[in-house]
């Protein structure tokens, strides 16, 4: 696939995830066969009005092979001017989010509102284009709003004829968040409307799912089908170098070290920690013991004892 003008080797993408994807989860999912990872959505009015704030956010670890960040918000000049700030300047590829479902995105016009708003998602995605200078901008969205709003396919043609470079789909409607299936004859149905790469998102968890899906689109994306089994982006292309759960975990915390503090580390790895032991026996008083936890040596330490 190619986005604009980089070239992504056969491979899977790691979905962008608020409050999961951070440098460290990046880091090991990359080294395990991720051809591109995504930040966590980074609010463009938060950048310029906040920006030392949200730098915490746009750390890339060096395992990384290509981060796209994920900028959101509902002001084309806004996001414009956030693309040209130099804290976005080292990011080779923009991604708009244009799915997220939350309340207090939508509300304010932002996220998957805007599949509701076609003309002013059109706008936001020339702004950001203009603005990117010659990096090409992708956007991710939903099937539409609910069921009897699914207005993908339109969207999918104006988003290209806006400039985007790729389009990812999340085949679910913002109405149904996380739940039920992901539509996967949508996926096919978008990328018979358009001429630019379409990735497929929703559901993505093992090589057979990943083997279907590259049949009718350009690129993958894998979300929950990562957490605690970074290992999956090395799986679904028979790697056999795949990283043990604790070398996953020690390379996930040691490059997450270098942008945190040890104690943040610490607590914000408590999230992580349920996903890496989950199905272990033992794994709920261990994950007791993990919130716990004040160091990622003593992390280290706890997670060792189930999964070394
Ligand atoms: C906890 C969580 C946070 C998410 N955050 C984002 C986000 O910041 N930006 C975005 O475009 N999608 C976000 N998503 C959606 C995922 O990128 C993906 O499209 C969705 O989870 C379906 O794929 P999956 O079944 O592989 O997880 C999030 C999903 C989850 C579960």
């Amino acid at each position: 696939m190619k986005i604009g003008n980089i070239e992504l080797p056969k491979g899977a993408i790691l979905a962008p995830m608020a409050g999961y994807t951070e440098p460290g989860f990046r880091a090991v999912c990359s080294y395990s066969g991720a051809v591109m990872t995504v930040t966590e959505m980074i609010s463009a009015k938060g950048l310029m009005y906040n920006g030392e704030k949200t730098l915490e956010l746009l750390h890339v670890s060096s395992l990384e092979k290509l981060c796209a960040v994920q900028i959101f918000g509902s002001d084309p000049d806004i996001m414009a001017e956030a693309v040209k700030t130099d804290y976005l300047k080292k990011f080779p590829i923009i991604d708009i989010n244009m799915g997220c479902p939350v309340h207090k995105v939508v509300k304010v016009n932002e996220g998957s509102a805007l599949m509701n708003d076609i003309n002013l998602a059109c706008k936001i995605v020339s702004s950001v284009k203009l603005a990117a200078n010659d990096r090409p901008v992708t956007v991710k969205f939903r099937l539409g709003w609910d069921e009897d709003n699914k207005n993908f396919i339109e969207f999918g043609k104006r988003m290209q004829d806006s400039g985007a470079d790729a389009i990812t789909l999340h085949s679910r409607t913002r109405m149904q968040f996380y739940s039920g299936n992901a539509d996967i004859r949508a996926w096919k149905q978008l990328k018979n409307a358009v001429n630019i790469p379409v990735i497929a998102s929703g559901d993505i968890k093992d090589k057979k799912g990943f083997d279907e899906a590259c049949k009718v689109v350009d690129g993958v994306m894998i979300g929950r089908g990562a957490l605690g089994r970074p290992q999956i982006f090395g799986e679904i292309l028979d790697k056999d170098n795949v990283l043990s759960p604790m070398q996953a975990v020690r390379m996930h915390l040691g490059e997450l070290k270098k942008c945190l503090d040890d104690r943040t580390v610490a607590v914000n790895f408590r999230k992580h920690a349920g996903y890496y032991i989950k199905g272990i026996n033992g794994a709920r008083e261990i994950k007791v013991l993990v919130n716990q936890a004040q160091s990622v040596d003593e992390v280290l330490d706890i997670l060792s004892k189930i999964l070394d």
